[in-house]
């Protein structure tokens, strides 16, 4: 005690504290400060993008969504339906709508990716839903192309066809033919089910099988313009097209036997 009390009156104390303390503030502030201004920068460009994307919203989606997108007898709520489906939405030119319809038509797309960045922030703060996937969620590098086949047979080809070429559905709706929609949005349309289409949250198909999804599509479309095999028959694959051989093949010979044995019977008649 005596020992501590004696140095204390040393007359250097006093600059060893104020080292001390010095040195504990700024060792302290350059761990904190740097990381909460980071997080106030991201927070503030964060509100920007928001209030920008009001902006925007006011001019050309209010007017059927709902001034504070609640809905109207001309729009469905956009209450938490998330980032994902603004993207999707807007970057396919779907939205803004022109023209009530059976199903909202792809469009060339009106806003830009920073306008489409913005109107997701917007629509994202009014509810949490499905945020824009990274490029990391649906880059298709290195998947397994296979298993993502057998995924689009099983949860996809009833509606948009063995390899993605759609078809039609009841009501004048149809599935669009996926060969040239991106890889961005071909995961959003799986994250956030589309008008008649459904979703395939997390829960229910992991991101990974999404990827594998999205790298059968880009697979099969990727050669689609050059078909070697020569008229390709919409791709169905081996069995159909053996069975077009068949049925067309063996039809015409069948219709040329007929006509053969109708002309000789005529011509015995006479
Ligand atoms: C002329 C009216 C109209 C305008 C303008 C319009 N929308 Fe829509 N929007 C609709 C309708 C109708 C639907 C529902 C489509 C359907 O399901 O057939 C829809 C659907 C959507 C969806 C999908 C909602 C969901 O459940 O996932 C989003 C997102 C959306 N609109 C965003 C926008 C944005 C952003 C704008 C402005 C850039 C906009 N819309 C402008 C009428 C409109
Ligand atoms: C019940 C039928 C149905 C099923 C099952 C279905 N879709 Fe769809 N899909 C649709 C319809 C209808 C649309 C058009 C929606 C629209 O225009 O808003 C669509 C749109 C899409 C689009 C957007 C295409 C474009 O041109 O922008 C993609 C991508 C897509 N579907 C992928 C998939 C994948 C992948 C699966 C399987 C995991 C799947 N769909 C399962 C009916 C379906």
């Amino acid at each position: 005690m005596k020992k501590l009390s004696a140095r204390r009156r040393h007359p250097l104390a006093a600059l060893v504290v104020l080292l001390f303390a010095l040195a504990a503030t700024g060792g302290l502030y350059t761990a904190f400060a740097p990381a909460g201004e980071a997080k106030a920068d991201k927070g503030s460009s964060q509100s920007l993008a928001i209030e920008e994307g009001k902006k925007l919203y006011d001019v050309g989606c209010s007017s059927c969504h709902g001034t504070g997108g609640q809905g109207t007898s001309d729009g469905p709520s956009l209450v938490g339906v998330g980032a994902a489906s603004v993207d999707f939405q807007v970057g396919t030119g779907r939205m803004p709508l022109q023209q009530q319809g059976a199903q909202a038509p792809k469009k060339k797309q009106v806003y830009d990716q920073d306008e489409i960045n913005q109107l997701a922030a917007y629509v994202a703060s009014l509810g949490s839903g499905p945020s824009q996937p990274t490029k990391k969620q649906y880059d298709p590098n290195g998947s397994d192309v296979a298993k993502g086949g057998e995924l689009f047979r099983t949860n996809c080809a009833q509606c948009h066809n063995f390899t993605g070429e759609g078809g039609a559905l009841t009501h004048g709706k149809f599935a669009p033919d996926l060969g040239d929609v991106s890889e961005k949005h071909i995961y959003e349309a799986m994250q956030t089910g589309p008008q008649n289409m459904p979703s395939f949250p997390d829960t229910v198909m992991p991101e990974k099988d999404k990827r594998d999804i999205v790298a059968y599509v880009k697979t099969v479309n990727s050669d689609k313009s050059e078909s070697p095999g020569g008229f390709k028959l919409g791709g169905f694959g081996p069995v159909s097209e053996g069975m077009f051989a068949w049925i067309f093949g063996l039809g015409s010979m069948v219709a040329v036997a007929v006509w053969v044995a109708a002309r000789t019977a005529k011509a015995r008649k006479s």
